[in-house]
């Protein structure tokens, strides 16, 4: 122990005399053992930010619209997460969506989603690339090469995405309708497009609801990193055991028997894509009869 003075080491010794068992009480002796309090105190969480930073083009009315998307975005990748850790392997979803494949990775994909450093990453309105002008349709786009943290959402974003609240009403089934039905579902999938929080590493390598599936089965290695099964998983697990608890809204040729890795994984559901009886409507809606 460092004593500077006399003083100190005499109060030192009466406090030691007085109360053998207490630590001594003058303030001077309390600091003297302190090593370095001097200016730099080193703080390794300096800087880590979780959120998704929404850009000033974004108006007050669409600044609003976003924050809730994103904020059910990383809600749903919690709730994703959070299925995987409580059940692993032996939840039939998890079965379906990532075969064989170990749940680690999953799990830490969703993880990045909700708590990896997003510095810099940025959700804007404008328009710079003009494609949500020029190109057919486009609710928004991953800015690539012109700026890999930056994705826009267009226009078009703003009218169709439907909340987390309505999973499993108007028709939405996990197997018949599109998967970016929801601002959440869709919100992942642009943020699996930023390389800080994919690592550059969640592709796009099998898509729709059949493809997903049979990925699982064939490739399940590639499960985990595969942009729609994260989002398929999420909607799914979500629409079971928060929308419509125990009951879910699976739909189409997996119904009255849902969650079998049989019936999901058949040949029958292989050849017709999952989609043999659904019509699209010109709201962009799927329904399947
Ligand atoms: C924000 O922009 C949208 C779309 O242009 C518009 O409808 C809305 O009125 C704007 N909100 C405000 C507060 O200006
Ligand atoms: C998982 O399944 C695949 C194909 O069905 C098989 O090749 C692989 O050995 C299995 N892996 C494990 C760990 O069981
Ligand atoms: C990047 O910018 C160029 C030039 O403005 C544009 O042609 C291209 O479409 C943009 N890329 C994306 C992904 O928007
Ligand atoms: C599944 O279908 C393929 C051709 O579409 C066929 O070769 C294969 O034998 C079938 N498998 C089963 C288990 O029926």
């Amino acid at each position: 122990m460092m004593v500077k003075s006399t003083a100190t080491a005499l109060l030192l010794l009466c406090g030691a005399i007085a109360s053998p068992i207490l630590p001594p009480a003058s303030t001077e002796v309390d600091s003297a053992p302190k090593p370095d309090d001097s200016a730099s105190i080193y703080d390794w969480a300096e800087g880590w930010t979780k959120d998704y930073t929404i850009h000033p083009s974004c108006n007050s009315t669409l600044r609003r619209q976003l924050r809730e998307g994103l904020d059910e975005a990383v809600a749903l990748a919690e709730h994703a997460r959070d299925h995987l850790l409580k059940f692993g392997a032996e939840s039939d979803f998890v079965q379906k969506y990532f075969g064989n494949g170990s749940t680690a990775p999953p799990v830490g994909w969703y993880d990045r989603i909700v708590n990896a450093d997003k510095t810099g990453v940025v959700f804007r309105c404008d328009d710079p690339d003009r494609n949500c002008a020029t190109q057919d349709q486009w609710a928004g786009h991953w800015r690539g090469a012109n700026a890999t943290l930056e994705t826009v959402i267009c226009p078009l974003s703003f009218a169709i995405r439907r909340p987390l609240s309505s999973v499993c009403n108007l028709g939405y089934t996990v197997a018949g309708s599109k998967v970016e039905t929801f601002w959440a579902t869709d919100l992942m999938h642009r943020l699996l497009h930023v390389p800080r929080v994919s690592e550059g590493v969640v592709e796009h390598y099998a898509e729709d609801y059949a493809g997903v599936l049979e990925l699982a089965q064939e490739d399940p290695t590639k499960s985990p990193v595969n942009s729609d099964t994260l989002q398929y998983f999420a909607i799914d697990v979500y629409a079971y055991d928060v929308a419509a608890p125990g009951v879910g809204c699976t739909g189409g040729e997996v119904e009255g028997e849902e969650h079998s890795l049989e019936t999901s994984t058949d040949n029958a559901t292989a050849a017709n894509g999952g989609a043999k009886e659904c019509h699209t409507h010109d709201d962009g809606d799927v329904h399947c009869d």
